[in-house]
């Protein structure tokens, strides 16, 4: 292997995406690796940077769609323990950006800290969830991170306090490499409260959304200005149950496409060219995709 000699333990060729993602779909990263440790993480990263490869972190695989061709360049899963701690100091949280985001939101709400508790049901890593602002209608997550550590594609780390972040819909300014860790700024609430509203949200967003089937979440970004997000207009287009190959949209959500089966990642970007070409002919809205395309 080449460019990762010395890294035989951590780096893997040819990983099949499909089990890494939500959408069950695509094909291999050429180069996937599991660091065990941060120095191993920065070494990794500076090794691929002198070879000039391409590098990305994989969270959960819950916003992204791999295509059926795979990922050239190297592929970076933060699964090591280390990467996955969540700690408590008084009302700020800290969590390694390869935490789950739900297992962060319900260690907050044990602890009595609120604010992100309306999160609960999105999927995901705390670092996926930074670096793309997850959020409800209720709030996103940036409006609670007081600082983070980034580690930069020049293997370089970096941390970065409130007043250097910005935080947009559904994107942040944190664009380098890796968020190896978050720290959040919560509020104290009665425990009890916050795990009846926790479950409230629970409820809302399995009757709302197709939770239990291969999907990535939203498709595209609500179009801002228009009165009305984006499930509405595929709804109102009348595009639910449209189907290219195995990828349908979803009945139940239509900013939800759905993978059946036989899908291929081809399918689901055929589905979503004809959803974007159809709300803009019929609905005149320019749909902004939300997910990553890989
Ligand atoms: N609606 C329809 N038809 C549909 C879907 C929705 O008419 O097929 C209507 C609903 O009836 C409601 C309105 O659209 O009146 C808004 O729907 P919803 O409450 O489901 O919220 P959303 O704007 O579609 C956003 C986020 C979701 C997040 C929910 C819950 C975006 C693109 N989507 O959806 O995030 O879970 O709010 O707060 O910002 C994601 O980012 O992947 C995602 C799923």
């Amino acid at each position: 292997m080449g460019i990762f000699t010395g890294f035989e333990k951590i780096v893997r060729p040819d990983e099949p995406m499909a089990m890494h993602t939500w959408f069950q779909l695509g094909g291999p990263a050429e180069y996937f690796a599991e660091p065990g440790d941060l120095d191993e993480l920065v070494a990794l990263v500076r090794r691929g940077t002198e070879e000039g490869l391409p590098m990305r972190v994989l969270g959960r695989g819950s916003n992204i769609l791999v295509r059926d061709e795979g990922v050239s360049g190297l592929v970076i899963f933060l699964s090591a323990p280390v990467f996955r701690n969540i700690s408590i100091d008084g009302h700020m949280l800290s969590a390694g950006g390869g935490a789950r985001l739900g297992r962060v939101v319900t260690t907050a709400v044990h602890a009595g800290l609120a604010g992100i508790e309306e999160l609960v049901a999105i999927p995901g890593t705390f670092g996926g969830a930074v670096h793309g602002n997850a959020g409800t209608h209720g709030g996103d997550i940036g409006q609670w991170v007081a600082s983070a550590t980034v580690l930069t594609h020049a293997g370089e780390i970096v941390q970065r306090e409130r007043e250097d972040m910005v935080f947009g819909y559904r994107k942040s300014s944190l664009d380098e490499l890796v968020i190896v860790s978050a720290t959040l700024e919560l509020e104290e609430e009665d425990p009890r409260e916050l795990a009846k509203r926790l479950q409230k949200h629970w409820i809302i967003r399995k009757a709302n959304q197709p939770l239990g089937h291969q999907s990535a979440g939203c498709i595209f970004k609500n179009p801002v200005g228009v009165g009305a997000g984006a499930g509405e207009l595929i709804d109102d287009a009348g595009l639910k149950g449209t189907r290219v190959g195995g990828a349908v949209v979803s009945d139940h959500h239509a900013n939800f496409i759905v993978a059946e089966q036989n899908c291929t990642s081809q399918d689901v970007l055929a589905l979503i060219e004809q959803v974007r070409t159809q709300v803009a002919e019929r609905m005149e809205v320019e749909l902004e995709q939300e997910i990553e395309i890989w």
